[in-house]
């Protein structure tokens, strides 16, 4: 073609983990993650060898959730200085790497050289479960570190706002990382060069009079090696690189369908530009463009070594930054620029560095530059308002020659005589400094605090004639609006030359809303809360504008009231600390020996592996001969015939080398659930055939090419259509307790209401993955599989395949994060390969992208309650009934347990004498809801508390008071007959009242309240009552098999399986507690059906009690066996009797069982055991609202748990906490929306907000209740799983506490209901004011909306 450019590729060189790596036909499509993970790595001093970097993983393919973290070292060669920074490798293509140093975590430190203290530390702080963004987390400190070396508690807080864990709720990674700021501290062995962590009981006293857990503190031994990498700086940086910089030659790579040129100069760029002005300039390629983050553009020109676009100079008039200044070197230059300048002139500088402190996280603001922000002119960018109100200048060059434009609503709304021309490059961009009579802010609101696009955001400006309030100039830029920044420009023109005052305000906002429109239907919806936001935002800018005045002229302007003063200013995160306590002195025996680890705090035993990257995951499973990759044809009507179904097209494409449909399996197509669609779909993203391909390129290429014909069926979405319809999954489940008639009788006043609780997506950090190796034999397969539910994966298999299950070998070693997700889903994903393996004989991979795991599976059930709840005056509730419906989707799956379990938990800690439940699941056509972590107990938890609440407001009592009267007490009898004990529950309510130390703090909010108007504080205290387990015996039986080798060594394995709960770990303690020999001879390798088979699901939080009652029995069997052995030489070693043992022919193998707890629920009488045993808890949560944003903050939280006897304090603390922050998520962030065909529009870490590092409590405390002992299970201990979950709403009542008391203040009715989750679209919408009031509100079904609610 015309392409004037050389034809043959130059060689991209660049440098992984220190060796040198040659790209001879580099793609510059290829991205850095999967060229790591699946490349074959030719190190020319290793010609030989092959590397697969598995250690950088992939989550979601955007740059949302770091899991794929890496560090970038470059040389500057005008500083002559390396520099590091963090990268997201998903989105890093490795053509733009020539000549840089990518250290992943195989290069931070391993098992085989020396684990690195950032790893150490956070594994042996118990910073990982699963372990999938572990590796990640250790890239974002390792290279903080590398460029800071003592970094402040903010700098690494800040480090980690792109970092993702669903398992943690990171206040351990943030422990294990405290050291590193400044100067090491240390728990309360402080001074005594020994810290608790490096004490065989890693434990130490505090002052509470318990055991504090020291996390994170500074323990001596990873000190001195932190010293060594301080002094030594591992992996220095490739001299070679040096040399290559001084290249001024042109580089080209050429792909298969991409060319990419990485001109030396300025000259060449725009000699490029002028000849191909369509080419696309890519610095950090981090411009969202969903779903397609690969590049396609044929032309690709990277202008990275242009020193011109890499200045940083001051002027007289301001700062020029070249455009391929990263934000994060835009950050630090701001920073340094501030404080050595007038203040006055750092207005636009202060607002721009306020944006770019909650812009993404650090990885993309490392890559993302200035010019390519200014240029891709998102509607939610957030400095591109500012640059623009701050009248930013862009110096533009191009073969023609130079010029300058303004950064201007002109520039931003992409008008063409205002725009750059196509033959122009940004070479720079003037950021003017600000005058002493302006005034400029900086808005933005998202979803979640950090790492989340704004919903909407804003640059304001007003410059007033010197000494005046009188407006001589004024801007207002809008983000978030349209599809653009737009500009309310006439707004500003009309009032110009008014005075500062409550008038022009009022003006203000009537002109801007008539101004800057939002069409009911905008794209992502919330549209009655963005207008509110317009001006919400003015108003404070109008306050901030008053302050200022009053500030520079205090005789002329007066200071602003208090309750002004309380609307300026954002909520700011503060350093989150913990504190857990947990009782191990007083629980183990004295006698106990140093050997025995049972009640200790042991290290996750996948822990270092874990941060080292080296825990195999599916897809880090090396890939096997002749493995072909799948993906997937999903549905796009919910509701439809298939007509047709024609893959001849996607057979046509290279690579492609089948097309598999239901017709292909031999045997069954699934059970309830069909794994392919046959002649029908019934929901969005069903499955109806997979491509199977030699790359997952050309399988998801073959995809796109299957075309199908479908025939329109009425779908039902909601749970309304699905009332209105009949349409049910299962029949209603009714409990009922007393009369309820009677009691609404007797009762003083009876209240009704409604709740709607939104549902949750899992987003397990590891996609779901399954890798099936057909074996050469007798028709055997393995599949490796991401499961939590292996029998169910092998039956399904064998059934499919027309097999028996003895053919079918299941292997799981590591699931990165399940909570329930895991259960039944990935049996259907392990039919589709073991088919697709089956047709073509080999083996197959099917890895689901981020974006296709939402699509395709469900999450937690959508709730819809109806509640009469009928009470005296003084509080107590006589009588409810209630009636309750979940959102099933289109299959059973879990639907009918879920209900079941609503139904028989509702009541939680409260005892109300006459009570109906009445539970109902909707069939819809949505993706068919599943298992999540607190299975139903969550949604009707919320349900039962906010009838409480109603309770409470109507009868003006304290919260508590309410609670405290109708809590069980002493011995009780549930709604279904089952007695218990709630003498714990009163014990953690006292405990967490007094821990909490809830009066006087409430006293103290209160206090706040009185005086600010537009933040309020809430705080709340929740009890809770979580049933553990399930209510038939036979889910609890549970296998395990211990061999004990002749060396001594014991290999133990049973039927649970690892989710990052830390079930093996457990298991080794009880092992070495039975077999009474140290951990270290204990291994556990897999857990498979060849070894224990019929495993029950690793679910409902016994997964590891009952596998520990197995391993138990066979430890004690084989032990008893030893008996003869050991009593003829009782002062022999262990290995001794081993030996001797063997020599008698004494069987060294044992399999161990658990037959299950008795659970007998019978729905027919309405009695039975329904769970084996209840578990206590409370949480008490104070918060911080903005009411004029919505904005939250988290300040404390206080747990206080029944745990009774922990088998390990460290790994049950982490799951309270982990569930917390998820239960956190689900109540108060995320939001799945479904568009009006029934399509999920939350498909990703952008779309859809779980907690981050930002969500998490300032003050997060953990306290074991002490002196608890439960006679059910193991070692008198409780399944913690789940049930820190629920106390995640203590938050949700925390925040309508506060948002109550707004109303309060407003005059506004105080018997409002808040629906789940209360985001801050909800708390600003429910907080109602003058700007509330002031917009226009569209009349319901005038216009399609782009979202439904489903529950
Ligand atoms: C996960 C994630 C989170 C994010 N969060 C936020 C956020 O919270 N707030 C926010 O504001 N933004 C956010 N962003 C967007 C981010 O700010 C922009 O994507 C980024 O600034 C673009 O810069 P880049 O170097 O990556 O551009 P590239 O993708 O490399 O280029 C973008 C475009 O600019 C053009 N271009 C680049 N440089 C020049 C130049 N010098 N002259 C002419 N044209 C040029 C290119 O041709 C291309 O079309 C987020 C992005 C991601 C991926
Ligand atoms: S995989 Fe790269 S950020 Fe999620
Ligand atoms: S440990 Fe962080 S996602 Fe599992």
């Amino acid at each position: 073609n015309s392409m004037a450019y050389p034809l043959q590729s130059d060689e991209l060189v660049f440098f992984v983990n220190g060796r040198k790596v040659t790209e001879r036909q580099a793609d510059p499509e290829e991205l850095l993650l999967f060229y790591l993970r699946k490349r074959r790595i030719l190190f020319l001093s290793f010609a030989s060898e092959l590397f697969r970097l598995s250690g950088t993983k992939y989550g979601c393919g955007v740059g949302g959730c770091g899991a794929c973290t890496v560090m970038i070292s470059t040389y500057d060669p005008v500083a002559k200085q390396i520099r590091h920074h963090p990268a997201n490798s998903c989105l890093l293509p490795i053509c733009s790497l020539h000549g840089a140093a990518v250290t992943t975590v195989e290069g931070v430190g391993s098992t085989k050289t020396r684990i690195h203290p950032i790893q150490e530390r956070l594994a042996k702080c118990h910073g990982s479960q699963c372990g999938f963004c572990t590796p990640g987390m250790v890239m974002s400190i390792y290279a903080l570190l590398r460029s800071h070396l003592e970094p402040s508690m903010e700098q690494i807080i800040s480090a980690l706002d792109g970092n993702l864990c669903r398992c943690t709720g990171y206040r351990p990674i943030i422990d294990s990382y405290t050291s590193f700021a400044g100067e090491p501290k240390c728990c309360q062995l402080r001074g005594t060069e020994k810290c608790c962590l490096d004490q065989e009981e890693h434990m130490c006293s505090s002052s509470t009079g318990g055991q504090v857990r020291c996390f994170g503190m500074f323990f001596i031994i990873s000190y001195l090696h932190y010293k060594l990498f301080k002094s030594t700086k591992s992996l220095s940086f490739p001299p070679q690189r040096m040399a290559q910089e001084q290249q001024r030659t042109t580089l080209i790579f050429h792909g298969k369908r991409t060319t990419w040129i990485s001109p030396p100069g300025l000259k060449e760029l725009l000699e490029l530009k002028a000849k191909y002005p369509k080419a696309s300039l890519v610095l950090g390629n981090t411009r969202l463009n969903k779903n397609v983050n690969v590049v396609h553009h044929p032309l690709i020109l990277h202008p990275v070594r242009i020193p011109e676009m890499h200045v940083v100079s001051s002027t007289n008039n301001g700062l020029v930054i070249g455009a391929a200044c990263r934000l994060a070197q835009l950050r630090d230059t701001l920073m340094e620029t501030i404080p050595k300048v007038p203040e006055e002139k750092t207005k636009i500088f202060q607002a721009l560095l306020q944006q770019l402190r909650t812009l993404a996280g650090e990885q993309i603001r490392s890559m993302a530059s200035l010019g390519g922000h200014i240029v891709s002119r998102g509607s939610t960018w957030d400095l591109n308002p500012i640059l623009s109100v701050g009248k930013s200048v862009l110096n533009l060059a191009s073969e023609d020659g130079k010029r300058q434009i303004l950064l201007n609503d002109q520039f931003l709304a992409g008008c063409e005589h205002a725009d750059i021309k196509p033959n122009e490059v940004i070479v720079s961009v003037l950021i003017p400094y600000s005058k002493k009579d302006d005034f400029i802010s900086a808005f933005r609101q998202a979803e979640r605090r950090k790492n989340a696009l704004s919903i909407v955001n804003s640059g304001m400006r007003v410059i007033f004639s010197p000494g005046t309030d009188t407006i001589v100039d004024l801007s207002i830029l809008y983000g978030g609006i349209g599809s653009t920044t737009v500009s309310a420009r006439k707004s500003c023109e009309k009032l110009i030359g008014r005075q500062w005052n409550d008038q022009l305000l009022s003006e203000a906002c009537k002109l801007v809303l008539e101004e800057i429109s939002l069409s009911t239907s905008a794209l992502g919806g919330k549209v009655e809360y963005r207008r509110t936001l317009l001006v919400s935002f003015l108003f404070r800018f109008y306050l901030e504008v008053l302050n200022g005045l009053h500030w520079m002229y205090p005789f002329r302007y007066a200071e602003l009231s208090e309750e002004q003063k309380s609307a300026l200013g954002v909520l700011q995160s503060g350093v989150p600390r913990g504190l857990q306590v947990y009782q191990v002195r007083c629980d183990v025996d004295p006698g106990q020996s140093s050997q025995d680890p049972v009640g200790r705090p042991i290290m996750h035993q996948s822990g270092i592996k874990h941060a080292t990257g080296e825990a195999v995951y599916i897809d880090d499973i090396r890939p096997v001969d002749g493995e072909l990759s799948l993906a997937v044809v999903t549905s796009i009507k919910a509701h439809a015939n298939i007509i047709s179904i024609d893959a001849s097209e996607a057979l046509q494409v290279p690579g492609v080398v089948d097309v598999v449909t239901a017709r292909d399996v031999p045997g069954e197509n699934g059970n309830d659930e069909q794994a392919f669609a046959e002649d029908k779909v019934i929901c969005v993203g069903q499955i109806i055939c997979a491509v199977v391909a030699e790359s997952v390129t050309q399988a998801k290429q073959g995809a796109e090419k299957v075309k199908i014909v479908y025939e329109d069926l009425e779908p039902i979405l909601t749970i309304e259509d699905s009332i209105k319809h009949n349409s049910y999954i299962t029949e209603e489940r009714k409990i009922e307790k007393g009369d309820i008639e009677k009691g609404f009788k007797s009762a003083d006043e009876i209240i009704e209401g409604e709740l709607h609780i939104g549902g949750q997506e899992h987003f397990y950090l590891e996609t779901n993955s399954v890798l099936v190796i057909p074996r050469m034999e007798d028709k055997e397969m393995d599949v490796y599989v991401s499961t939590q539910h292996a029998t169910d994966v092998q039956e399904l298999v064998a059934s499919a395949l027309n097999l028996q299950s003895n053919k079918i070998m299941c292997h799981m070693k590591h699931v990165g994060g399940a909570f329930g997700g895991k259960i039944t889903k990935p049996s259907f994903f392990a039919v589709i390969a073991a088919v697709a393996a089956n047709k073509t004989g080999r083996p197959v991979r099917f890895v689901l992208e981020r974006n296709m795991d939402m699509l395709i599976t469900g999450g937690r059930h959508p709730f819809f309650g109806k509640y009469k709840v009928g009470f005296m005056n003084d509080g107590r509730i006589i009588a409810a009934d209630f009636q309750c419906y979940i959102n099933g989707g289109c299959t059973k799956d879990e639907s009918e347990l879920v209900i079941e379990y609503i139904v028989l938990k509702v009541d939680n800690a409260y005892n109300i004498p006459n009570l109906r439940v009445r539970g109902h699941a909707c069939k819809t056509n949505l993706p068919s809801n599943t298992a999540f972590r607190g299975f139903g107990f969550p949604q009707a938890g919320l349900f039962e508390e906010t009838c409480i609440v109603a309770v409470a407001t109507r009868t003006g009592l304290p919260h508590e008071k309410v609670r405290e009267l109708n809590m069980y007490k002493g011995i009780n009898l549930t709604a279904f007959k089952e007695e218990f004990d709630a003498e714990n529950l009163w014990k953690c309510w006292e405990e967490c009242l007094d821990k909490s130390e809830y009066y006087s703090r409430k006293a103290t909010v209160e206090e706040f309240n009185k005086k600010s108007y537009w933040k309020k504080k809430g705080i709340a205290i929740i009890p809770m009552k979580f049933s553990v387990g399930f209510n038939a015996t036979y889910y609890h039986q549970a296998g395990a098999l211990v061999h004990i080798y002749i060396d001594g060594s014991v290999l133990v394995t049973h039927g649970g399986i690892e989710l990052g709960q830390g079930i093996h770990t457990k298991m080794l303690q009880i092992a070495s507690r039975e077999l009474k020999i140290p951990l270290s001879y204990i291994h556990f390798c897999e857990t498979s059906t060849t070894t224990v088979p019929n495993g029950k699901y690793t679910a409902g939080s016994v997964g590891t009690e009952i596998n520990a009652r197995a391993v138990q029995d066979a430890c004690q069997i084989l032990w008893k066996r030893l008996d003869p052995i050991r009593s003829k030489n009782p002062n022999g070693k262990w290995k001794d009797w081993i030996s001797e043992a063997h020599k008698q022919s004494i069987s060294l193998s044992a399999t161990g069982y658990f037959k299950g707890y008795v659970t007998n629920m019978n729905w027919d009488t309405k009695k039975g055991h329904a769970f084996p045993y209840f578990l206590f808890g409370v949480a008490c949560s104070e918060v911080e609202i903005d009411c004029l944003t919505g904005d939250h903050k988290n300040i404390r939280t206080d747990i206080v748990m029944d745990a009774c006897f922990s088998i390990n304090p460290a790994i049950d603390i982490g799951q309270i906490e982990g569930a917390f922050i998820q239960g956190v998520g689900l109540y108060t962030l995320e939001e799945i929306y479904f568009s009006p065909e029934g399509e999920q529009l939350t498909l990703g870490p952008d779309t859809y907000k779980i907690p981050a590092i930002c969500d998490i409590p300032e003050k997060f405390h953990v306290y074991l209740l002490p002196n608890s002992r439960n006679s059910v299970a193991i070692y008198s201990s409780k399944g913690m799983g789940e049930a820190g979950l629920f106390l995640g709403s203590s938050v949700f009542f925390a925040m309508r506490d506060a948002v109550a008391a707004a109303r309060e203040e407003r005059g506004l009715p105080l018997d409002f209901t808040l629906n789940s989750p209360l985001t801050v679209e909800r708390i600003r919408m429910a907080c109602a004011d003058d700007f509330t009031e002031m917009i226009p509100k569209d009349k319901p079904g005038t216009s399609k909306p782009w979202a439904i609610d489903i529950h």
